[in-house]
């Protein structure tokens, strides 16, 4: 049993969709969230830049004494996870393994879908991770650089015009292709609604959520977990709390308000 907080970052909302699930799963951790909503987008830009920003991001985190770190982040988890691993001997939990994993277990087909931030398709971390697992799996990726910024604006109801446009023009092209889609971007999930719409049947598979379970599992297994009193979650950003403290809101189905405060990340 180990009482100390666990660390998760994204570069803004998309992390929620671990925490969601985290929170279900282990309702007496503490956790100690980071967004980094005053840099985001990661994923359309280059890999020194996401590295500085993934090494800064865990020296915040590493100030609380975390006992694990969760890399909510495709973007990190593709480009960044050496150089984060680098820094702490703590666990230290990306996305990619996996959802890959859960990716080719569910599929019946082998043909599989990845959409994710234009780095992260970029680096082929998904597709390496999917054909180490199935080398006869046919993976189809494409980058759906809008996704972020809609998902960081509020643009993410099954019924939003926009969101709605911007995933035909990336998703369509999956149709009668593929049996299975990873959402690699743990952004992606907020939009799960409108992508389902497009693509009704296809198995989507949520980076986030398939990152906690792994989480779970680990600390379980290395005697980790807090198994007594009240677990809580406190969140970080590095810009104005408002428009996070609402959206997260809105995606946890439950208030944040009073549970946000902003740092200066470049201070790390
Ligand atoms: N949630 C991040 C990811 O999983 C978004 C990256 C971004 O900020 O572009 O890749």
């Amino acid at each position: 049993m180990d009482t100390r907080p666990i660390g998760v970052f994204d570069s803004g909302l998309g992390g929620l969709t671990a925490v969601k699930e985290l929170e279900r799963l282990i309702p007496n951790e503490n956790i100690i969230y980071f967004g980094d909503t005053g840099r985001v987008p990661y994923g359309t830009r280059g890999i020194n830049t996401i590295k500085k920003y993934a090494v800064s991001d865990m020296r915040f985190l590493l100030s609380f004494n975390v006992k694990a770190i969760i890399i909510a982040c495709g973007t990190v988890s593709s480009i960044a996870i050496d150089e984060v691993r680098r820094i702490t001997d703590l666990p230290v939990i990306g996305v990619v393994e996996p959802t890959a994993k859960t990716a080719v277990e569910v599929s019946k087909t082998g043909k599989i879908g990845v959409i994710a931030t234009s780095a992260t398709i970029s680096s082929g971390s998904f597709q390496k991770a999917i054909s180490k697992l199935n080398p006869d799996a046919e993976v189809i990726a494409r980058a759906c650089p809008l996704f972020v910024p809609l998902v960081e604006n509020g643009y993410f109801g099954r019924d939003c015009k926009l969101a709605q446009l911007a995933a035909h023009d990336y998703i369509d092209e999956f149709k009668g292709r593929i049996d299975t889609l990873i959402l690699g971007c743990t952004h992606y999930p907020l939009l799960r609604g409108v992508i389902e719409d497009i693509l009704p049947g296809v198995i989507l598979v949520d980076s986030g959520f398939e990152t906690a379970k792994t989480a779970v599992s680990l600390l379980s297994e290395q005697d980790l977990l807090n198994t007594s009193g009240k677990g809580s979650v406190h969140y970080y950003v590095s810009d104005q709390t408002s428009d996070f403290e609402r959206l997260a809101g809105i995606f946890l189905e439950h208030p944040v308000n009073g549970m946000v405060d902003t740092v200066d990340i470049e201070k790390y």
